[in-house]
């Protein structure tokens, strides 16, 4: 497995807003190359979340392009997007998201249960994830039976489970506490080492941005290389 590139080609973002429009995402253009980490910082309201949403294909953008290994996202059909984001990409978002009613390995197996993988291969993939992230004594306790730095490494397994090509964060340790959080931005610079799929990384923590090799800076809606 290899990291996808990502190309942004003059991405822009508008919602209307009755009478008004909001112009969220105004015209960026962003290399990442296969394999790259990159923090976004940026202060609230940037649009971070936003473009997050865009280079997932959760959203569609107003104007421009994103492209995974020069392939234009929105050029795949609706049927096949599902299965391109299914297969290509990992999100962790600030809130878990975890299915309460389910226990950590099938939370974490889920994405490959829905991707049609036999259960018992899907629940052994996901036994050895939650080792990696670890969590192999935590198998089967449910999401309210977990602490919130356990909960976000089930997370982080559920994303990887079906080996993505990128993994796309949204402050991914904004809920947690700061030794949790240090526990798990170490563990996410591993798996990339690891797994060297793309990661990227949209974080309010300097220290963490600081350790990755590459930050992007967004301001009202445009990228700036914060390290420039
Ligand atoms: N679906 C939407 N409709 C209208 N405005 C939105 C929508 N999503 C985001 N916005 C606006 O876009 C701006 C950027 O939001 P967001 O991408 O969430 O910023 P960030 O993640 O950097 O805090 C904000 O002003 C927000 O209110
Ligand atoms: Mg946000």
């Amino acid at each position: 497995m290899s990291g996808a590139r990502i190309e942004i080609r003059s991405l822009s973002k508008s919602f209307d807003h009755g009478e008004s429009r909001l112009d969220v995402l105004r015209d960026i253009a962003l290399d990442v190359a296969a394999g790259e980490m990159v923090a976004v910082v940026g202060s609230s309201g940037a649009g971070k979340s936003t473009l997050l949403h865009l280079l997932g294909t959760l959203d569609r953008p107003s104007s421009g392009q994103v492209l995974y290994d020069g392939v234009d996202t929105a050029r795949l059909p609706a049927s096949e997007l599902a299965r391109f984001r299914n297969h290509t990409i990992g999100f962790v978002f600030q809130f878990h998201h975890l299915l309460p009613e389910f226990t950590a390995e099938e939370n974490c197996a889920m994405p490959a249960l829905i991707a049609g993988v036999a259960r018992t291969q899907a629940i052994t993939r996901a036994r050895a994830l939650l080792e990696r992230v670890g969590l192999g004594h935590r198998l089967t306790h449910r999401p309210g039976e977990l602490s919130g730095g356990e909960q976000q490494r089930v997370a982080l397994g559920r994303a990887l489970i079906m080996e993505p090509r990128a993994l796309l964060a949204d402050e991914p340790t904004g809920n947690l506490d700061t030794r949790t959080s240090e526990d798990i931005h170490a563990l996410i610079v591993e798996l990339n080492r690891e797994r060297q799929m793309t990661m990227i990384v949209v974080t309010h923590n300097a220290d963490f941005a600081a350790r990755l090799p590459r930050r992007v800076r967004m301001v009202d809606g445009t990228v700036v290389e914060a390290d420039a």
